[in-house]
């Protein structure tokens, strides 16, 4: 496992996910405990990202409920289908949202977060967990992150 991540030292985003990318496979490789794969994937994310929150949340029954994040303390239960973080879970889909207020039924763990993408991780077809990432900053988000995060789920999916 690598002890150091190596950040692109560039202010382009795909840039910054693509060196991240393998870097995270490579830091769950090897190492079959769940939780402590999901926490260094929050982790490099937060590191090279900087994301104002980026967390994820497991379905234990019927609820999604809080695992590894990195950010400020969080909501610890979500029901299915509320929030973005339910609706993704509902749909089996990435959802992008450039503006928390005007998604009916978004559950604001902080009044600090202006925009937010969720997306599901599959096990045996169902989704096990969803990775939530929140932004202080309106629109901060568009399809390089949802690409590029899509990417690291189905990095996620082979540990879970
Ligand atoms: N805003 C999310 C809830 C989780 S927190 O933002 C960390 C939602 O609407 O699902």
């Amino acid at each position: 496992m690598a002890e150091q991540l190596a950040i692109a030292a560039t202010a382009d985003k795909a840039e910054r996910y693509k060196i991240l990318l393998p870097q995270i496979a490579s830091l769950v490789e090897g190492e079959t405990d769940v939780v402590a794969n999901l926490s260094n994937t929050v982790a490099a994310l937060r590191q090279t990202m900087h994301f104002f929150w980026v967390g994820f949340y497991l379905v234990k029954e019927n609820q999604l409920v809080l695992g590894p994040f990195q950010g400020p303390i969080a909501c610890t239960r979500i029901n299915f289908g509320k929030g973005v973080c339910g609706a993704s879970w509902k749909e089996k889909k990435t959802i992008l949202v450039p503006d928390v207020d005007e998604f009916p039924g978004h559950i604001a763990c902080s009044s600090d977060s202006k925009s937010e993408i969720v997306l599901p991780a599959f096990k045996n077809n169902e989704v096990a967990l969803v990775l939530d990432v929140d932004s202080d900053k309106l629109n901060d988000f568009d399809d390089t992150d949802a690409h590029h995060l899509e990417q690291v789920m189905r990095i996620v999916e082979k540990f879970i």
